[in-house]
Order: C-alpha cells, then structure tokens, then sequence
C-alpha cells in the first residue's frame, strides 16, 4: 500500500515538473500553426530574444488618409507571448488625425495615452450607447471585447497611445471596410443595410 506521504510527496514532485516543462511555448514560425497558436519552439533553442521586440521607440508609419500608425508587438512578430494571451501596440496619431472605428472580436483593450492631449477615445455599445471621454496624457480607458471605438487626435501635438490586447494576436474589423469594401455583392449589403445601390458606391466605392 502506498503510504498518504509518499502520495502527496509524488503529486507535489509531478505538478512542480508539469509547471517547469510548460514555463512558455515560444513560436515557432517554422512550423505548422494549429488551433491554438504557433507551434513550441524546442526550448533548449530559446533565447531571451525570443522574448523581446524593439520598434516601439520610433513612430509608426501614419502616411494614409486617416494619419494613424500602428505598430503591434503580437505573437507573430514576438515569439515568446504564444499562447500567454496578451499582446501590444503602439499607436501614432498625428494632429488632426484618427484611429478609424473599428472592432477586436476576440480582445479587450486597455490603451494609456503616453504622449498628447484633446483626445477623444470613445467606443459604442451593442446598445449603441456611445462612451467617449477626452483623455490627455497619463490617461487609460478600457475598450470591452468585441465593441467598436476610435480615437481622434484634437490636440495641437501628435499622440501616441499604447495599447494592450487580452489576446496574443488580436484580429481587427475595420467598421468602414468590412461594411464596404468586401467580397459580397452590392446588391446583398444593399438588401442587408437597406442603403442603395448608389450610397453604397459612394461609400468607399462600394464592393462589386
Ligand atoms: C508608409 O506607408 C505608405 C502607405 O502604405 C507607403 O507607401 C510608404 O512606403 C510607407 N513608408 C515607409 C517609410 O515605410
């Protein structure tokens, strides 16, 4: 029989060695991605490199129509937050520029304002009630999963915002071309939004 010592003795050894091999699972991009995430990456191979990314010291690239940049430390371009589930980004908005509406389905987000003032962060609830607020520098606001919000510098400084995602890869649904510049035919957004063909060819140029 085995003694009640020995037993507990047994668990505390096989729970500390199941904690010690499952530390990280840094990615391996080289292999197959499954359902979960990147494959691990062998960890005798694993370096603390793995587990840093550099970029967030210089502004991302804001030459587009909104002027916002976005540069994202995710798991597939920092090995080592596979499957931890959280993530980073780092935001530019010029003067006068915004971060467009748009949805995390699968993330919360938690922004602080490390640079700037007169920023409007606002998002809207499937009640279609709209939480905005203008935040300055030192400011955070919570994004709930899933919900649409934007960003819109009014300041007479560019701003930079962090954000952290509840997700290693958050996927992002822009409201404007997810809505208009997709694969379904104009005559099915027509039928789906009860706008015309028309208003649907002026918004963004419609889709097909
Ligand atoms: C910035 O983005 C624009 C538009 O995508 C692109 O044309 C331009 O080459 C980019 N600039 C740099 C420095 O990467």
């Amino acid at each position: 029989m085995i003694s009640p010592i020995f037993f507990v003795f047994s668990l505390i050894v096989s729970c500390s060695y199941a904690l010690h091999v499952q530390d990280f699972c840094v990615a391996d991009y080289t292999a197959p991605q499954g359902p979960a995430g990147y494959s691990c990456k062998d960890p005798a191979k694993v370096t603390v490199d793995d587990f840093v990314h550099s970029g967030f010291g210089v502004p991302s690239n804001s030459s587009n129509v909104f002027k916002f940049g976005f540069t994202p430390a995710f798991a597939s371009n920092l090995p080592g937050l596979n499957g931890l589930g959280v993530s980073l980004g780092h935001t530019d908005v010029e003067i006068g520029g915004v971060v467009p509406i748009h949805s995390h389905p699968g993330a919360t987000e938690l922004v602080v304002v490390a640079e700037g003032s007169s920023i409007i962060g606002g998002f809207i609830g499937s009640n279609n009630k709209v939480y905005q607020k203008i935040l300055n520098k030192g400011d955070t606001m919570v994004l709930p999963q899933g919900l649409y919000h934007f960003f819109v510098n009014q300041g007479t400084t560019p701003a930079i915002i962090y954000a952290a995602f509840s997700s290693e890869g958050p996927t992002v649904q822009l409201m404007d071309t997810s809505l208009f510049k997709n694969d379904l035919a104009s005559d099915i957004i027509a039928k789906t939004t009860l706008l015309d063909a028309a208003q649907i060819q002026k918004l963004l140029g419609g889709t097909n």
